[in-house]
């Protein structure tokens, strides 16, 4: 096995080059390595010592595999003060990313060079810490309290040349890490430069905390990180030392590397990565993908279209009408000049993709050569089979064709091709070219490629795609729906739904269920309901018709001015609908139930067994793969709160066995509703958790 750390000696300097793919995270054998070649450095009478990253980075960050370990000597803040201390000349050399310990080390270095394409970053927030390793004392030293905070609280990579001018790092210049830090060496060597440790430098100019502490707690919607290392970084300037100031924010680190919240964001990174790794499709190529048809124009449609072409893939929009096609242009026009005015998108650019990438047409022979055609026409059985009987006829052989319906069965839609090899389901969340998640729906004669394809297409479009089985609803929305029933059925027995929103929202969720059907549209909902009642509803199960009556008073939610909430003085500056309570309190009345109150508590704890027991049943089924894959889907579809790791990760760490206990007694209110999930009752008779699945199906 190689070094992790190599030592190469050039004349008078030293140069430790870090060999630990793929990021150069600062495990054990890295940080072991560089206190061992500083040592031996010193003892041969270097001068100067240069550190970089062999391969594609600087060092990406500690390793975050042994969070959680117990830590093993030489630990990361003692490293980088070892490496400050050095009495010799110090210059580390940056490419790729150097984030979070990777910055730090690079602090604790006396000068600092960069190749133009690098990127810098303390992104621990996002991992429910602060940077342990005297990054919160070094970064205000060197760029100020202000560009510090904003750095270290949003966790943003920041690019070379604005990492330059902030002071983060002296130079830019061009050409390979060790070749540059070379050369930036020899000169300050050679024009005798001072050693120049930042530990040393005077103590920051204060802000005011208190008041940045409480803007950053309000905007992390619960999430401490961020409002935590704003205390780290009031130590830089307040600490009586920089001792001092290094103590206190290993304090504040330990404090959160303990916390529920560090263990639910890493789950949540390793889960990322993890969702598109199947072993079925593990060195499966997928099919060619260069232009793609998009059939209906409609907000979803035209969502689908513009993230296509803003990926760069060549889009054909079918309609039925040419004033519909038109429309559907205007749409996506719409979309992308948001991307204009976000500064995303030039407007030559804009004007490229609006006249050369993208076709307008209403025949169906216009798609014959597309690669991929994703229809997003009305969720009706009936209007898919037709469209796929067309597209059966004119796609060119291998042409992959894809269901956008959001809960509708692919299975029957395929099986009216005469290539069901080919279909697969594409579930977009809109707007589609803003919301990251991607339901991958494989259907039960999908080919290994067109599988390998949607993902394939997840990734070319910045989604993170998830593998989901066929049935009602695929993960996501099945399990919505259940939660949203344990809801509804809460404000039948005595809670509002400005109380079940306001719990939720401090639980952590960006909108409670209520906001959220307003932003939607009560209609959808209530189309829903009524195909149900159509199908049979099980007489076991309980139903109120109250939100049917909002729908018929023309209350569609945000879109007509109020559902449940009022939105005349705007979308922010939403209030209760004074027409809600009336139609609820009568929904009670006509069930003769006689309303209790519910604490928050209570509400959420319902509200996420109900989930749980639901995402339980679809792992169980195997409709997804493993339980990271519900947590990802809620996480990036359901404004599910990432700090929290996903609904089952959560569930992990209540408590399987106390959380079936619950469900058990409230089956004794509603059996029906509350069936526990097999998989749920076999893991807590097996002591095990979902993670435990999880690591079984990953390792
Ligand atoms: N520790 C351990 N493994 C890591 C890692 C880390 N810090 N960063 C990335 N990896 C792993 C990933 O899990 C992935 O592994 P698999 O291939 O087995 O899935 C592999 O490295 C490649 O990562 P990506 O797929 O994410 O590659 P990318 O090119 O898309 O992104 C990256 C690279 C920008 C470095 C991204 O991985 C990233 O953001 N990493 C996290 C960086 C970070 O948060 N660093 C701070 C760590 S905390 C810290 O340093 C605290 C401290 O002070 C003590």
């Amino acid at each position: 096995m190689p070094e992790a750390i190599g030592y190469e000696r050039v004349g008078d300097i030293v140069i430790l080059a870090a060999d630990n793919p793929p990021v150069n995270a600062l495990g054990h054998a890295v940080r072991q390595g560089l206190a061992d070649g500083l040592d031996r450095a010193e003892a041969e009478g270097a001068r100067g010592v240069l550190i970089y990253g062999t391969g594609r980075t600087f060092f990406a960050g500690a390793d975050i595999r042994e969070f959680g370990k117990p830590p093993k000597e030489p630990h990361l803040p003692e490293l980088c003060n070892r490496i400050e201390a050095s009495p010799l000349l110090v210059v580390s050399a940056l490419h790729g990313t150097a984030l979070g310990g990777g910055l730090e080390v690079a602090l604790s270095t006396h000068y600092r060079i960069a190749v133009p394409q690098a990127k810098v970053g303390l992104p621990e927030v996002h991992l429910g810490i602060l940077p342990g390793a005297g990054g919160t004392q070094r970064l205000p030293r060197v760029a100020g309290v202000e560009a510090a905070l904003d750095m270290i609280t949003t966790g943003r990579h920041v690019r070379a040349d604005e990492a330059l001018r902030l002071g983060v790092i002296d130079r830019v210049a061009e050409g390979e890490p060790r070749e540059i830090g070379l050369s930036y060496l020899r000169e300050l060597l050679d024009e005798g430069a001072p050693r120049r440790p930042v530990g040393e430098m005077p103590a920051p100019a204060p802000v005011d905390f208190d008041a940045v502490h409480a803007a950053v707690l309000k905007r992390g919607r619960g999430q401490l990180s961020p409002a935590t290392a704003v205390r780290a970084v009031q130590a830089a300037c307040e600490a009586e030392s920089f001792a001092a100031g290094l103590k206190r924010e290993r304090e504040l680190f330990m404090e959160l590397m303990n916390s529920d919240q560090r263990e639910g964001l890493i789950h949540a990174f390793f889960a990322d990565r993890a969702v598109g790794k199947l072993p079925e499709l593990e060195g499966v190529a997928p099919r060619p993908l260069a232009a793609i048809g998009v059939i209906g124009g409609g907000t979803m449609g035209a969502g689908i279209a513009t993230a296509a072409l803003l990926s760069g893939l060549t889009v054909t929009m079918l309609e039925m009408t040419p004033e519909a096609a038109e429309a559907a242009k205007g749409r996506i026009e719409g979309n992308l000049s948001g991307a204009v005015k976000r500064g995303k998108l030039t407007s030559q650019q804009f004007d490229t993709l609006t006249t050369k990438a993208l076709t307008l047409a209403t025949d169906y022979a216009a798609l014959s050569e597309a690669d991929l055609v994703i229809e997003a026409v009305f969720e009706d059985m009936e209007v898919k089979k037709q469209v796929f009987t067309k597209l059966d006829a004119v796609c060119k052989p291998g042409a992959v064709l894809a269901s956008n319906t959001s809960y509708l069965d692919i299975n029957q839609i395929a099986a009216v091709t005469s290539r069901p090899q080919d279909v697969l389901g594409l579930h977009f969340f809109s707007p589609a070219h803003v919301m990251k998640l991607l339901e991958v729906v494989i259907a039960d004669q999908t080919a290994p490629d067109v599988a390998a394809t949607g993902f394939a297409l997840g990734k070319r479009l910045g989604k993170v795609s998830v593998r989901a089985g066929v049935c009602d609803g695929f993960i996501g929305n099945r399990i919505l729906s259940v939660y949203r029933t344990c809801a509804d059925h809460m404000i039948l027995d005595g809670a509002s739904p400005y109380e079940i929103d306001e719990a939720l929202e401090a639980f952590g969720f960006a909108m409670g269920p209520f906001a959220v059907a307003d932003l939607a549209g009560l209609d959808i909902g209530w189309a829903v309901r009524k195909r149900k009642r159509a199908e049979g509803l099980d007489p076991r199960a309980r139903d109120s018709a109250y939100a049917d009556k909002l729908c018929e008073a023309g209350h569609f939610g945000q879109k007509t001015g109020k559902g449940y909430y009022d939105y005349a003085a705007g979308a922010k500056a939403r209030v209760p609908n004074p027409e809600v309570m009336p139609l609820i309190e009568a929904e009670r009345a006509a069930q003769g139930i006689t309303p209790r109150a519910f604490g928050k508590d209570e509400i959420v704890r319902r509200y996420m067994a109900a989930m749980v027991n639901e995402a339980a049943k679809v792992v169980g089924e195997g409709i997804a793969r493993r339980p990271l894959d519900v947590d990802v889907t809620l996480l990036y579809g359901y404004g599910f709160p990432r700090y929290r790791g996903g609904p089952l990760k959560w569930a992990d760490m209540q408590g399987l066995p106390e959380l079936l206990a619950d469900i058990k007694r409230w089956a004794a209110e509603d059996a029906y509703f509350w069936q526990p999930a097999p998989l749920l009752e076999q893991l807590v008779a097996e002591g095990r958790s979902f993670d435990d699945l999880n690591k079984e199906a990953v390792s």
